[in-house]
């Protein structure tokens, strides 16, 4: 396998190859994800519900991002790894938006990073892209959005909303953005809107016809199970693996099954 990077996005897309994504947030999972082929890795943001056991995004910072993004890279090969930008670090001005997003590439070795919004944000994607870091855009559901959305819904159910997100797409690919997040909408609009720009769409709760699709890796493999979206399919059922091998350890301790006299000296 070679690197994946920025141009096999755009490549990928023109020769209608499906492009894959999953998250990590540390070293060994990251490693298992790339060895068994994946194409992106996502630092996501969603660190701070899976991993640290926020109530929602908001409350992760850059130095969060930038310590789990490093243990993420140090496992990959392949795989291009994208540094999530969180909650107020590309809110407040160009300046402080290029020198959050250069340190999930210097510090964090990310490939490229990852802003929720639309036209909002243009500026700061412009001026991303001419610092030389590559920027996915993220719209539909965006989490960080969560109190002015009013909980996690569906977005683009309305037809001017829809209208939004179709000219939000449209300015980030010419922004410079190379591929835009869908989350969370309808799959007649993820399809309008993966048709309507040249760079790739990566859906999640956006259906089939986005160019590639990403999911929480703690939610497709069964260990998270505080809520589950519809959109999630369970590839496994890891929660229920290492409650039952714990269990098992336990009880083995208690009954003097384990050690045994191979793991002794
Ligand atoms: O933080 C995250 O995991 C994400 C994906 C769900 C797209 O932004
Ligand atoms: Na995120």
């Amino acid at each position: 396998m070679s690197k994946f990077t920025t141009t096999s996005f755009i490549k990928s897309k023109k020769e209608g190859r499906k492009i894959s994504m999953l998250t990590a947030y540390d070293y060994s999972t990251a490693k298992l994800l790339d060895e068994a082929g994946i194409d992106s890795i996502l630092v996501g943001d969603s660190l701070g519900m899976v991993v640290l056991g926020y109530e929602n995004t908001l409350q992760v910072t850059i130095d969060d991002m930038i310590h789990h993004t490093k243990a993420v890279a140090r496992g990959v090969k392949n795989a291009m790894v994208i540094g999530d930008m969180p909650f107020l670090s590309y809110h407040v001005n160009i300046e402080e938006t290029i020198k959050n997003a250069g340190r999930l590439i210097q510090e964090g070795n990310a490939h490229a990073v990852k802003l929720e919004g639309g036209t909002e944000i243009i500026p700061q994607v412009e001026a991303l892209v001419k610092a030389q870091i590559p920027v996915i855009g993220h719209l539909g559901l965006t989490p960080q959005s969560v109190n002015i959305f009013g909980g996690f819904k569906v977005q683009g159910k309305v037809e001017e909303d829809a209208k939004k997100m179709i000219e939000d797409a449209k300015q980030l690919q010419k922004a410079g953005a190379f591929a835009i997040v869908l989350e969370c909408i309808p799959e007649k609009l993820a399809e309008l809107i993966s048709k309507s720009i040249e760079i790739p769409t990566i859906g999640i709760g956006a259906g089939k016809y986005c160019d590639g699709q990403v999911l929480v890796t703690q939610d497709m493999l069964g260990m998270f199970s505080n809520f589950t979206p519809k959109f999630v399919k369970k590839y496994a059922d890891l929660g229920d693996s290492i409650r039952k091998a714990v269990a098992a350890y336990c009880s083995e301790i208690q009954n003097g099954v384990f050690p045994e006299t191979k793991h002794t000296f």
